[in-house]
């Protein structure tokens, strides 16, 4: 099926079942670095258990002390890892595969590891998802029904439902992947041991898109008009708000002064802005730009650090460049090297060579090096 296809069939609209999606794909993380990732502190772990906590679907969450993997069940648990893909690079190389989708919508692939009979329970999530089997085999089942509140079990601390009927049986087996827009029941059960990686989409909130605006302008100071009314007329009830003050407040919340640069400076840097705790240290061997572009041009791979998001927004007049929530106003005539820096998570001085003539290209790109957001694959 071709991108277009699946944008305009599927993607946010109906679930979809991809067999063979990765033919002899090779998970590239084994149980035992799963569990000893759960065991981090600084990585977002969970363990679900279905039967053996203190109530049924107990949540607990990481990380954990190695003791527990010998003292775990042998069925009906799982194991859940966020953000997999930035700890292991063939991970985050797989996003790549996804580049049907822009990259600021691509939140972070999560893993989850069960033994025979695991499940995180049938739930929906508000995201949508690409479920891609990693080892093992599991049983999906989904349904497209709406989902009521009374229908979540009560008095715990996962929402999971009490009930469903599912439309629709998978097997998924390695490398099939199974798509799903928000808001689908889905209820997955490892057959066996089993491993499944979770390409998670970001969709804020669209009241938190407001506020976060909201506050973009007051720390830019670009709200500064006050509310006035010269036209006020004497009222009988001093005590009263009036419908004129209402419908003048009304006018102003209908005014915000959203202009296109605002929209674009602060719609970039909110969405490449790094989770708290995410920040990349400056390199400590910093290079001269000579020393950088010798590196790389001699067939060093640069990477992407996946601690920073990258986007760009091309302008007639600039090139406006986020890396990690910072913006960097870059002229337009350096919009090919920014597109190339945005779209890949892995660059090679060949795919570079026209644009490594121009010097602010060059400069650029070390620049991002020394401060952390690039690596060689030999550092
Ligand atoms: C799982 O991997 O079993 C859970 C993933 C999900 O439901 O989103
Ligand atoms: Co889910």
């Amino acid at each position: 099926m071709s991108a277009e296809t699946f944008l305009a069939e599927y993607w946010q609209k109906k679930p979809l079942l991809i067999k063979a999606a990765f033919p002899d794909f090779k998970t590239p993380l084994c149980v035992d670095e799963i569990a000893g990732m759960a065991c981090e502190e600084g990585i977002e772990s969970r363990l679900i258990l279905e039967r053996d906590g203190d109530t049924k679907w107990q949540l607990n969450h990481g990380p954990f002390d190695q003791s527990i993997f010998a003292e775990l069940p042998q069925s009906h648990w799982t194991l859940l890892i966020q953000e997999v893909h930035k700890y292991v690079p063939e991970l985050a190389q797989l996003l790549e595969s996804f580049r049907f989708i822009p990259n600021w919508r691509i939140d972070d692939i999560m893993v989850s590891y069960s033994p025979v009979d695991g499940s995180v329970g049938p739930h929906v999530d508000q995201y949508d998802v690409f479920l891609l089997q990693g080892l093992g085999r599991k049983r999906w089942q989904i349904s497209t029904a709406e989902v009521c509140d009374g229908d979540l079990i009560s008095g715990i601390d996962l929402q999971i439902l009490s009930h469903f009927e599912a439309e629709q049986n998978w097997e998924l087996e390695e490398g099939d992947m199974l798509y799903l827009p928000p808001g689908v029941i889905h209820h997955g059960v490892a057959l066996g041991e089993s491993l499944t990686y979770s390409v998670g989409f970001r969709a804020p909130a669209e009241f938190d898109l407001m506020t976060s605006f909201i506050d973009y302008l007051a720390e830019e100071s670009l709200a500064v008009k006050h509310y006035r009314d010269p036209d006020l007329s004497l009222q009988q009830h001093p005590g009263e708000i009036s419908a004129a003050s209402l419908q003048r407040v009304r006018e102003i919340i209908n005014s915000m002064p959203v202009n296109d640069d605002d929209l674009a400076c602060w719609f970039g840097q909110v969405v490449t802005e790094s989770k708290s705790g995410d920040r990349v240290e400056s390199n400590s061997k910093a290079l001269s730009v000579d020393a950088f572009v010798e590196r790389f041009q001699q067939g060093e791979t640069l990477f992407r650090c996946e601690l920073s998001r990258f986007a760009c927004i091309a302008q007639d007049s600039a090139t406006l460049l986020f890396v990690a929530g910072t913006l960097t106003t870059l002229s337009s005539k350096m919009k090919a090297a920014v597109y190339l820096l945005c779209d890949q998570r892995m660059h090679l001085a060949t795919e570079w060579a026209a644009l490594l003539e121009t010097p602010d290209n060059v400069a650029l790109l070390c620049r991002l090096y020394n401060e952390g957001h690039l690596y060689f694959d030999n550092d």
